[in-house]
């Protein structure tokens, strides 16, 4: 699969659709991240503010975004750092203002040094200012001493905006509904990804440690020039019923099952997935048993990917089956209704059976419209991740004891339908062993 990219044209598609869904009057101020510091003077890798990625595609710290629409002299103006050959052999290569138009499609672009000599100005007479309000304090700061700046000059006839709106509500809707473009770089991401969970379990043998397994799936992220988009999850045994474990330090024993959450970000495109597969590569009867009944779940819950479908439906599909097979499995005793209202279950599936997915690995968008619950339509992608844990504080029976598993893929809602755009990862307890005895049938790794 050739590596996809965004074009400087895609970026400046989506300044044009906010603006449009904003109103000329408004003017649009949007910050980049700025640097963490992780320990005395070692900075935390910088991951660009997915807002500030998703409307300019520009990599660096030290900037801020203007959008204002219908500006002769220039609609999308970016102030960035400016090129400084010291600094930039110290710290890396800079864009500058230059770099920020020929290459990044700003119109034009100032020092950012000079923002507050210059922003007021543009701010002037647009009735709107929308910014991401509330994200810091400093930040809000910042933005009313601006605002400030301008009404210190209403008795010149300048107006200042008067109405603040948050940027997230217009911006979060337009990120929800991925473009063709986006969807490739997610089924990239979810490619990559795939071939790491099938690096994961051509690896796995007891004895070795779970960081041992973690550094396969980061080779395989990395060797594609792609990074974690979360902290994975790898969880041997018991561990596997940790539902955020990340100490990822225990040996891993024959017998156990081990637990897999990770995914890669492609330019900011995050993929998340969870296989769960037996440390010695035969599932046991009972391990075989919870699994097939997590997959059933999954399954049950992707059909319900459809337009027209709510957010809930694929949950409340996952939650019955899982239910249903608890009830069979000797686990709860009850009428299925009886314990899904009763939520029975949750000692065992407690947590939800999916998220949005996008910039963000727990992306942006709303859940629900006023008190309903939202409607699938084409271009959202979410995970379905059903599980089943029978950790050490639940009453299931002996031979359950221990078993984690969790099974996760991302999914896009198209029309008519959906894509499975993790599709890759070796998902049925016949594949899954198939895999891991390394048969030539086995799915190929990576892209
Ligand atoms: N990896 C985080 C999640 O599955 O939501
Ligand atoms: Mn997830
Ligand atoms: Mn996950």
């Amino acid at each position: 699969m050739k590596a996809p990219g965004l074009t400087v044209k895609e970026f400046a598609r989506r300044r044009r659709r906010l603006a449009q869904s904003l109103g000329s009057d408004t003017i649009v101020v949007m910050p980049a991240a700025t640097e963490q510091l992780r320990n005395r003077d070692v900075e935390y890798p910088f991951r660009q503010d997915s807002d500030f990625l998703y409307l300019t595609g520009f990599p660096e710290a030290e900037a801020v975004a203007v959008l204002v629409p219908g500006r002769e002299a220039g609609e999308y103006v970016l102030f960035c750092r400016d090129r400084d050959p010291d600094m930039e052999t110290w710290n890396g290569r800079r864009a500058g203002p230059e770099g920020a138009v020929s290459d990044y499609g700003a119109d034009c672009a100032f020092p950012i040094g000079d923002i507050d000599e210059i922003l007021p100005g543009l701010m002037e007479n647009r009735s709107t200012l929308c910014a991401p309000f509330g994200r810091s304090e400093a930040l809000d700061q910042r933005l009313f001493g601006w605002v400030n700046q301008v009404r210190a000059k209403v008795r010149s006839g300048v107006r200042a905006p008067r109405e603040f709106v948050a940027l997230e509500h217009h911006l979060h809707e337009q990120r929800l509904f991925k473009q063709p473009a986006e969807l490739r770089m997610m089924r990239y991401a979810a490619t990559i990804s795939a071939g790491a969970h099938i690096r994961a379990m051509q690896a796995c043998r007891p004895g070795l440690h779970e960081y041992a397994i973690e550094a396969e799936l980061l080779h395989e992220f990395r060797r594609h020039g792609t990074e974690p988009a979360y902290h994975s999850i790898v969880g041997g045994g018991e561990n596997g019923c940790i539902l955020h474990y990340v100490e990822n330090r225990a040996p891993l024993r024959s017998g156990d099952l081990l637990l897999i959450d990770a995914g890669c970000e492609y330019q900011g495109y995050a993929s998340d997935i969870t296989r769960t597969f037996p440390v010695s590569g035969r599932f046991s009867p009972a391990q075989k048993e919870a699994y097939e009944l997590v997959l059933e779940a999954q399954r049950a819950a992707i059909a319900k990917v459809v337009p027209g479908n709510h957010w809930n439906d694929p949950h409340d599909a996952a939650v019955g089956v899982l239910t249903r097979g608890l009830k069979g499995l000797g686990v709860l005793k009850g009428t299925p209704a009886q314990l899904i209202r009763s939520e029975a279950y949750k000692p065992y599936y407690m947590h939800r059976t999916g998220h949005w997915l996008g910039l963000d690995v727990h992306d942006v968008g709303d859940y629900r419209v006023g008190e309903a619950w939202r409607l699938l339509e084409p271009g959202m992608v979410m995970t379905v991740e059903p599980g089943l844990y029978f950790g050490p504080r639940t009453q299931a029976p002996k031979r359950f004891r221990d078993i984690g598993i969790r099974i996760e893929d991302d999914v896009a809602v198209v029309a008519g339908g959906h894509e499975i755009l993790s599709d890759g990862c070796p998902r049925t307890v016949a594949e899954i062993e198939s895999c891991m005895a390394g048969d030539a049938l086995a799915p190929a790794r990576g892209p």
